[in-house]
């Protein structure tokens, strides 16, 4: 009968080594320890045949197989629940340290990056930032600004009227009459605001934005606007970059002049961006007209005053090499993507 146990226990070691899963190691043990059908079970069903002096050992030879069998299989069960936990560990392993998938998040539109950018560079030297108007009546945009009814510089800006009183701002520079009436010098300050005239085309839209400046004090002069927008130019397009003044006409400003930047594309040996001529248009500008000081009560024989207005757009369109105006309205996320400068 021994070897009927030996059987069964090289049975037992054959198959335990194949078992990989805690289900299997269950399902092999049922076949030897179930109480009804199990091989070692189904031993104890012999004793009838086993004559009754050897009985006692027969009992006790099945029990140690049973014992031992249920050692093996609380080993072996032990030994793969550990292994799977491992596996489990391993699978699920979370690393801490690495970054996390990445947050969408917006920036700021390139006109309002430029906006920031400029309001950033002149409050540096003491401007003021006030918002400007978007409906004005004709004698802020106009009358004040020396561009009575008739005057052919209302021509230079296709007016959008609303009524024969109130129009669009074609330019920010009526801030200039608000300020002035309002404050009296010294005076320095920024006016971002949407301004609107008729015309559209590649590097025109009928709305679209401008940051004048004022400085209204005792002794100001061409040379104080040209060392200003020098700073600007240089903090916008870079160090080494300079101005020109080019003789102009404004109707509220003598002298006038339209400022140049030197081409910082090429630094000013000539290439497409500057058409060859290695200086790129910028602003216009000038000294504040003594009939404009004298509409808001400022006498010019004692104040004088500088004035400029930067469109936002081409400054920006120049600064990133942009050839259509659209693109900056157009909200192409793959466009705006690419200009953060925050
Ligand atoms: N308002 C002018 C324009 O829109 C620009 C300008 C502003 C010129 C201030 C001189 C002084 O073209």
């Amino acid at each position: 009968m021994s070897e009927r146990f030996d059987e069964i226990k090289q049975e037992i070691l054959d198959g335990i080594g194949g078992l990989a899963s805690s289900k299997a190691v269950y399902e092999f043990k049922k076949q030897f320890l179930d109480s009804k059908a199990g091989k070692i079970g189904l031993l104890m069903k012999e004793m009838k045949n086993i004559a009754p002096e050897e009985r006692a050992s027969f009992g006790k030879g099945v029990n140690d197989l049973k014992e031992w069998a249920q050692q093996r299989f609380t080993d072996l069960d032990e030994m793969i629940k550990a292994k799977e936990l491992e596996h489990r560990y391993e699978q699920e392993r979370i690393d801490v340290t690495e970054p996390g998938a990445e947050m969408k998040s917006g920036n700021l539109h390139p006109i309002t990056q430029m906006r920031n950018e400029i309001i950033d560079v002149f409050s540096g030297m003491g401007f003021e930032v006030f918002e400007n108007k978007e409906i004005e009546n004709d004698y802020y945009n106009f009358t004040a600004l020396n561009t009575p009814k008739d005057h052919p510089a209302r021509d230079m800006q296709d007016t959008f009227y609303l009524s024969p009183e109130f129009l669009l701002a074609t330019q920010t520079s009526a801030a200039q009459i608000h300020t002035m009436e309002a404050k009296k010098p010294p005076i320095k300050i920024l006016c971002p605001g949407k301004v609107f005239r008729s015309d559209d085309d590649a590097t025109h839209s009928p709305m679209f934005h401008q940051m004048e400046g004022l400085v209204v004090d005792k002794k100001i002069t061409l040379c104080d606007l040209k060392g200003m927008l020098d700073v600007f130019v240089q903090k916008i397009y870079g160090e080494g970059t300079t101005t020109r003044l080019r003789p102009s006409y404004f109707p509220f400003t003598e002298p006038s002049v339209e400022v140049d930047v030197s081409c910082f594309e090429c630094g000013g040996k000539g290439c497409k961006l500057c058409k060859g001529t290695g200086w790129i248009e910028i602003l216009g500008a000038g000294i504040v007209n003594r009939k404009v000081l004298q509409n808001c009560g400022i006498d010019p024989d004692e104040y004088s005053g500088l004035a400029f207005g930067i469109g936002l757009e081409r400054a920006t369109m120049l600064k990133y090499g942009i050839n259509n105006i659209k693109l900056l309205f157009e909200s192409d996320i793959k466009v705006l993507e690419q200009i953060d400068n925050n």
